[in-house]
């Protein structure tokens, strides 16, 4: 068995911060497992990895590929799949079907969806049967079409009531751990004061029980807008830029590929 549970997760609650990314491929998440505890595999993918414009569009077999590759490049961290839109908000039993199958057929630890309240029904169905659920509050890309834009939420009053009652709701319905999600800051550490599982914050607060970027944002290899709460720790868009220059420049002055790139300088032709 791995080094980090679902139960470990839970337990962190209040400890050592839990270290989050998201991961797309084997390679990456190999290159990210030990530093981490958790790795996503997102439904982010589709803007990060397929140039979509949201995640609507990402299927169940996207996530169910890349979820099985993340798995083959992790021996460390707990890997959580998400499940995609349309996947699970028309039923318990929908959610559990789809669930299941990405469970079965990528390996993974657990599931990760979006919703509060609302999905508190969902979320104590699954976590009844078997599959360990991350939930998903705040800002919620997949509801975008309905929300109307990817702006913090919980400026006022009302609202981030009903984002701590949300937290509350998912948190009452099993859900070993909560992402909390492009929040104002002092909702983000009310919410993680009030509920007893640990909050993974991404867009929140510092006083989250752990910390969550995508990946891509935060490697500097990200096409477009990057969000105020990303810090970057690497700039790989421009070092691959720099390689793809070099390469270029040798191949159109013929010094790659050089003597020791090549095989069968000296064939071997029979006699006679
Ligand atoms: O899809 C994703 O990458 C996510 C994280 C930003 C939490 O849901
Ligand atoms: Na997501």
């Amino acid at each position: 068995k791995k080094p980090v549970t679902v139960a470990a997760i839970r337990n962190a609650k209040g400890k050592d911060p839990l270290v989050c990314l998201t991961a797309y491929t084997t390679p990456v998440a190999q290159a990210l497992d030990e530093a981490c505890d958790l790795l996503l595999v997102g439904d982010s993918l589709g803007m990060v990895v397929y140039g979509m414009e949201s995640t609507i569009p990402v299927t169940l077999d996207m996530m169910i590929a890349h979820g099985a590759a993340v798995v083959r490049g992790s021996k460390h961290a707990l890997v959580v799949v998400d499940l995609p839109f349309g996947s699970y908000q028309e039923s318990p039993a929908q959610a559990f079907a789809n669930a299941a199958k990405i469970l079965a057929e990528t390996g993974c630890d657990a599931i990760k969806l979006e919703g509060g309240a609302v999905m508190g029904e969902t979320i104590n169905f699954l976590t009844q049967r078997g599959i360990p659920v991350l939930a998903h509050i705040g800002l919620q890309p997949q509801s975008v079409n309905a929300l109307g834009g990817y702006a913090a939420r919980g400026r006022e009053a009302a609202e981030a009531e009903s984002i701590l009652a949300d937290a509350r709701a998912v948190a009452d319905a099993g859900a070993f751990a909560v992402v909390v999600e492009g929040v104002v800051a002092p909702l983000a550490a009310r919410i993680t004061s009030t509920i007893r599982v640990p909050t993974i914050g991404i867009g929140a607060s510092a006083e989250c029980d752990g910390q969550i970027l995508v990946t891509d944002d935060m490697m500097g290899m990200t096409l477009g807008h990057v969000p105020k709460f990303v810090r970057r720790y690497a700039d790989v868009g421009a070092t691959v830029k720099a390689a793809a220059a070099a390469y270029a420049e040798d191949v159109r002055a013929r010094r790659f590929p050089a003597e020791e790139h090549l095989y069968g300088a000296k064939p071997k032709i029979a006699a006679g």
